[in-house]
């Protein structure tokens, strides 16, 4: 697997200092109230696990399972939320967690949904990663742990080919790990 990586970006203690940062910012800034965590799985699993420790405050965690990418490397354009139903978020502050903002349909589907069915007090986004792109959708995130180029990386949750997510840290692939997708579509 480590064979796999071209390079690194993120080590693992540079995540988990982020991550320090980013709690305390987010402990700060709803102090005083409780939050609802949506964690979008299951890409934010480490993300959420590790930056949900940094957050002081009375917390509630929901999770919803999300699929955009179907196994490649280029969003297919299609979300698809295995959920129903969305979880029961009235009258709350709701801060929703995921790994990457890629294109930003994930997201602004699943806040789209929120605002139809819930009727939170509040919605925010908190993503591991913001790719520097042009988006198909009109959405930022209001927390973000690190910008990155355009490029498709893996680890600390991220897959390519549901492979890589038990990486520590976050690197890029070689292509001759990715070039499978040539021969087996
Ligand atoms: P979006 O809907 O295009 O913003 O994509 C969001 C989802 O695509 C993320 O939650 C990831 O699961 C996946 N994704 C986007 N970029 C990458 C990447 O570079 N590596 C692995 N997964 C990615
Ligand atoms: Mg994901």
């Amino acid at each position: 697997m480590l064979n796999d990586i071209e390079r690194t970006l993120f080590h693992e203690q540079t995540i988990l200092s982020r991550l320090d940062a980013l709690g305390a910012q987010i402990t700060r800034e709803y102090d005083g109230r409780e939050l609802t965590v949506i964690a979008v799985l299951n890409g934010s699993i480490l993300f959420v696990a590790d930056l949900m420790r940094r957050i002081q405050l009375p917390l509630r965690l929901d999770c919803i399972s999300v699929s955009s990418y179907h196994g490649g490397t280029e969003s297919s354009g299609t979300v698809t939320l295995d959920q129903t139903s969305m979880p029961d978020v009235a009258g709350r502050h709701v801060l929703i967690l995921d790994d990457i903002l890629d294109t930003g349909r994930t997201l602004h589907a699943i806040r789209r949904r929120l605002h139809e069915e819930t009727s939170a007090l509040s919605v925010r986004i908190c993503v591991l990663l913001r790719k520097a792109k042009m988006r198909a959708e009109e959405l930022d995130a209001d927390y973000v742990g690190f910008d990155i180029g355009d490029e498709f990386v893996v680890g600390y949750g991220l897959d390519y080919r549901e492979q890589y997510r038990n990486l520590p840290f976050i690197g890029v692939l070689k292509p001759s790990a990715l070039a499978a997708d040539a021969v087996c579509p």
